[in-house]
Order: C-alpha cells, then structure tokens, then sequence
C-alpha cells in the first residue's frame, strides 16, 4: 500500500515526481525515494521516514533528467529505513523500479537469485523484481519485464526505467492501482488520480494483467503476454483545489466541514417526485434475491451496518453485513440468489476486492458503492454506484463514511421502492434537509471542542449504543482511537452489564448515542449505571428522550430516527479531531496507518 509516480517527458521529471509524493503521502509514509536518467546514469535519492525529510536531502543534489520514478513507501516486509525504501536498483546500478504490492513467492525468487550471484541491499520483497529483470535482460527490456511478469506472484503496480533503454517508462499493474495521464509533452503514471491533476486531468486506467510503455510523445499499451491493446482516454472531473486543503489546518477538519455540500452532492438528482431514482440498477430485478450481504472494511464496514439494517427493515429481506477479511475466508452462504453489496472509499481495498471476487464466481449480483472514480472495485462489480464524497486525503474517513450512508439510505428505499413494499416518504423528504442540519452541528463545534478537553488525560474511553446507534458508535469509536490514539471501546449499550461495565471506575469517560427512539430510553438506563460507577457522559441524544443528572447532553435536530445515523456522525468526529489536535497529534497522518489498504 505505497504511492508510486513516474514522468517520461520534456521537461524535468522530479518536479512531477514530487508534487505526486506528496499528493499520495497518505498511501504511507515510512519513507520516500526517487530515480532519475542523469546524463551520467541512474541517479537515485531515498530515505526513511516523511517526504519532507526526502525533500531536505534532495537539496544536495542536482537531478535534471526528463525520466523519473517515485515512491513514497508503507511498510510490508522490512521495517522503514534508507536501504527498505524504493526506488530498487540492480547491481550494476543499470535499471530502477519502483513496485506498490506484495510479491508473494519473493523468498523462493530471492534463493534464486543469490545462488547466480545476485547481492540483496534490502530486505523488501520488490528487491527481487529488479534482479529478476536484471537476469532475464537480453537486449529489449520489454521482452525482460514480460518474463518476470511471468515468474512472480501477488499484487504489483510497477515503474520501471534504465539506462540501457534510456527514453521510456515501463509500467504494469495487477491488483493494485495505476493510473496513466496524458500531459503537456510528457507521459505520466500514479498510484490515484490526484497525483496528476496539476499536470492532466486525461487519464488511462491500465486494468489488471495490462502494462504500457512511456514516451515524450507516444504511449503503447499491451496485455502481460505482449498483445497490443487500445485503451481509452478519460477525462476526469476533478478539481486540483478540491485536493488541497482549502485554508484549513487540516484535511480531515476540510473534509468534516464539506460534509453539507458532498451530501448534497451525493443526493443530487436522486430523488424526483417522491421516487428514488438510481438509473445505474435500472436492468436488476431485485425479486430474484433472497439475501443480501454488505462487505467492507472499516468505516466502510460501519456504514454497511448501518445500511444492513436500514435494507432489511425496508425490505423485510435477510440482510448480513460482513468484515471482507472475514467473508473471504469463511465460505460464505453466497449463491444466484444473493445481492453482495460492496463498500469502499478508495475502490482499492485488497480484502474488499477479494471478496468482491468471490461473490462473483459464487454467481452473487455485485454493487459496489465507491468514491474513487476508476478504481478497481468500482469496475470489478456488476454495478457501482458512486459516493460524491471527492478525494478524500485524510486517512480518517469522515465525509466519505457520511456519503456511504446517504447513499446505503437510499440504496435500501430504492429496493424497498423496486419492490413494492410501503416506503417512508417522510423520510424521502427529509433527506434533501440533512445538508443544512449538518451545517447547523457543525456551528456547535465549540461544545465538542469542550468534551475533546475531558479525554486529553485518559487512556481508555467508552462508547455504547443500540440499533443504529451500535454502527455510530463503532464508528465514534475507531475515529477517536486512530487519530487521538485515546484507547476507545464500542459496546451495545445492552452488554454492558454482561462484562464491561467492570471496567467503568471514577472518572471513566462514556460517550453514548441514543438516538432511536424505540431504544433510547434502555441505553439513558445504561448510561445511570455508568454514572452509579463514576462514569462522566457524554451523551448525544433527541429532543423528548428524559435524562437525568447527565454532565454533557447534545440534543441532535429533529429529523426521522434512520436519518440521525447521518447526523451523529458529526459530533463524533469533531470529538475525535479535538482530542487528536489537544493531544498534538498527525491528526490527517496517524502512526502505522495508510489511506487505502492494498495489502491483506
Ligand atoms: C478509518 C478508515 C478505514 C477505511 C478502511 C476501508 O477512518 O478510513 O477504516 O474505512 O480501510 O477503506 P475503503 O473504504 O477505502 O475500502
């Protein structure tokens, strides 16, 4: 799960390589490193830890080739240091790669290659990539980069460039994202779309088992077998600024505050006369399923709970919501008659996609709900449907977890609608107002400023629920723990007594959501409980729910109970973004995380 660039052009090659480091920082920051064709050879820079540190070091060199590679690294196999980051170079310093992937069956290649004489300056598995071309090189590097293509296994994004074949990029993909651009006097390639932007906004997304060669001028795309192909030029709609952060101090509070304007985005023109309206699902019938599933990961996989339970009461159909690293594994009970709904930001998610995968061979009808434009789920599934969420930077997801759900909302009234089973236009109606009312909480961000203050010293904070609100706070939960490193637990509010109430002393912080109506009242119980214990709440709750004595009550707008999943959200993330921003936290770059997970 790294970020790689590469420039074949007119002009320099590290400016475009750079600004594209930093655009895909948030695909890992272990470290960073790039290759130029110098007049005189590969040159090559890299070093452990943040770009900048790259930047600063690239200051003693003077790199002004027209051909370049880039990397910013996430570290799989070797921990982060100067000799594990990429660019990899063989020995005689004659061809450079960069790679995003895992090379599976690299400790047999690598056996291999030491016995004919090869040294290893890394513990990497992309090492091994670069000596097996080295080995394989008979005079065409095309024919070479055919034949390791053959030889390994797993996933790969790769870049490559030489000195022997000095005016060209090779690029080849499986399982793991490239995008090509067309720009001004130069062939360009990125792990994501906005790498490019300041250079092109006309793409090529190279598939699985495809590669291209890079000129100045020119460009060819083959399969891995060598096969000429012709492949479409895209133009993408997205906006240079939109990836920048916009005066604020960070990208995750820029993307908590697009939140109105990208739900209105995400519901603009789907709904018309009371209908809901999603042309891209026009040729399913949806009588022909008698189960559906959700798989996805993470925030992804809250949002899927959440919209589980939405589609099944709307629907009355069984409906299971699943971790894909779970339902990969676990011989699903998939068949023809199963709807398999996939739910990803970036569309690129390894186990997402694998399950994706297995879904289809099973026979499932698949839909993918993604926010990235292109990506491999997004074309992998029968159907997508996109999130308007536009590139989401920070590696918390907020506003694409708030377009998911938008979307899942719809989504499950629209099969209810294809069904013919009652719908609850009340709730079709308040959708369009659910912008503002975010505006309207986002306004009180100084309340949740203020509960941020009362986890600055804690170690542990808890979070329970019910219904829906057990999705919220999952989903409050992990926001709080990746960006505050605040150790943060989510329970149904129902299971507290059956263990965790044990670990509620003086001073123990509950944040509860109660927001359902059908169930508030139990979860209020729940949290007097806490309070007999020590506890100090938080709790977000509706007008009419009676609480007693609560230090901190936010009372949510009035809008249908479905529809308080959207807006609780927000008072979670902003309590997370404080607590991180109190704590001096990387709150857009927490430790050990990446922002798409291309690794299992
Ligand atoms: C948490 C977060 C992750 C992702 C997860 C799935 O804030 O962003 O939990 O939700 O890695 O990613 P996508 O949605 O890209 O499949």
């Amino acid at each position: 799960m790294c970020g790689i660039t590469a420039y074949c052009g007119n002009g320099f090659a590290l400016p475009f390589l750079m600004q594209g480091l930093s655009k895909l920082e948030y695909r890992g920051y272990d470290s960073a490193g790039v290759t130029t064709l110098e007049k005189d050879g590969l040159k090559t820079v890299k070093c452990k830890g943040r770009l900048k540190n790259l930047e600063e070091k690239l200051q003693d060199f003077k790199m002004e080739g027209h051909v370049g590679i880039g990397h910013t690294r996430w570290a799989t196999h070797g921990i982060p240091s100067n000799l594990n980051s990429h660019p990899h170079t063989n020995d005689d310093e004659t061809i450079s790669l960069v790679h995003n992937g895992i090379i599976e069956n690299y400790r047999e290649l690598k056996e291999e290659l030491i016995q004919k004489g090869y040294h290893f300056q890394s513990e990497t598995d992309s090492e091994v990539v670069v000596h097996l071309l080295d080995d394989y090189y008979d005079g065409d590097l095309f024919e070479a980069v055919k034949k390791v293509l053959k030889r390994i296994e797993g996933s790969y994004a790769l870049c490559i460039v030489s000195t022997l074949e000095p005016n060209k990029v090779i690029v080849a993909k499986k399982d793991s994202p490239l995008i090509i651009g067309k720009a001004d006097g130069a062939y360009v390639a990125a792990s994501d779309i906005p790498a490019l932007l300041e250079y092109t906004k006309d793409v090529y997304f190279l598939a699985d088992y495809e590669m291209a060669i890079l000129q100045e001028n020119h460009i060819d795309f083959f399969t891995h077998e060598g096969e000429p192909i012709v492949k479409e030029l895209v133009n993408v709609p997205y906006d240079l600024e939109a990836a920048k952060k916009d005066g604020y101090d960070t990208f995750m509070l820029k993307e908590i505050y697009e939140q109105p304007h990208v739900i209105a985005e995400t519901l603009r023109g789907r709904i018309v006369n009371q209908k809901i309206v999603l042309d891209e699902l026009n040729d399913i019938d949806f009588h022909q399923f008698n189960k559906v599933y959700f798989v996805a990961c993470g925030t992804a996989y809250h949002a899927s709970l959440c919209g589980s339970q939405v589609l099944e009461r709307a629907t009355k159909l069984p409906v299971i919501a699943t971790v894909a690293s779970e339902f990969r594994y676990n011989d699903p009970l998939v068949d023809e008659q199963t709807l398999a709904i996939f739910v990803s930001q970036s569309g690129e998610t390894a186990d997402t996609l694998a399950a994706l995968r297995l879904a289809k061979e099973k026979g499932a009808t698949t839909i993918a709900i993604a926010n990235v434009l292109g990506s491999t789920i997004s074309r992998d599934a029968n159907y997508v449907l996109y999130t308007c969420a536009g590139p989401e930077i920070a590696v918390a997801s907020t506003k694409a977890y708030t377009t998911q759900l938008v979307l899942l909302i719809l989504l499950a009234y629209y099969i209810a609608q294809e069904l013919g089973k009652e719908i609850d236009h009340e709730l079709i109606q308040q959708l369009n107002t659910i912008p503002q009312y975010v505006e309207n909480i986002l306004k009180d961000h100084s309340i949740f400023e203020n509960y941020a203050k009362m986890l600055e010293n804690l170690h542990d904070a808890y979070f329970i629920g019910r219904s829906l609100d057990y999705a919220s706070v999952l989903e409050g939960a992990l926001k709080l723990k990746e960006v505050s490193y605040v150790h943060a637990d989510a329970y149904v509010a129902g299971e507290l007594k059956h263990g965790p109430i044990a670990l509620i002393e003086d001073g123990s912080v509950v944040i509860a959501v109660a927001t359902q109506p059908h169930i508030a009242a139990k979860t209020i119980s729940n949290i007097q409980e806490t309070m007999a214990r020590g506890a100090r709440v938080i709790l977000l709750t509706t007008h009419g729910e009676e609480v007693k004595n609560v230090e901190n009550t936010y009372y949510l707008p009035d809008v249908v109970p479905t529809l308080q999943a959207i807006l609780v959200a927000i008072p979670l993330q902003l309590i997370a973004y404080y607590t991180a921003c109190i704590k001096g936290c990387d709150v857009d770059k927490p430790r050990n995380l990446a922002k798409s997970v291309t690794v299992e």
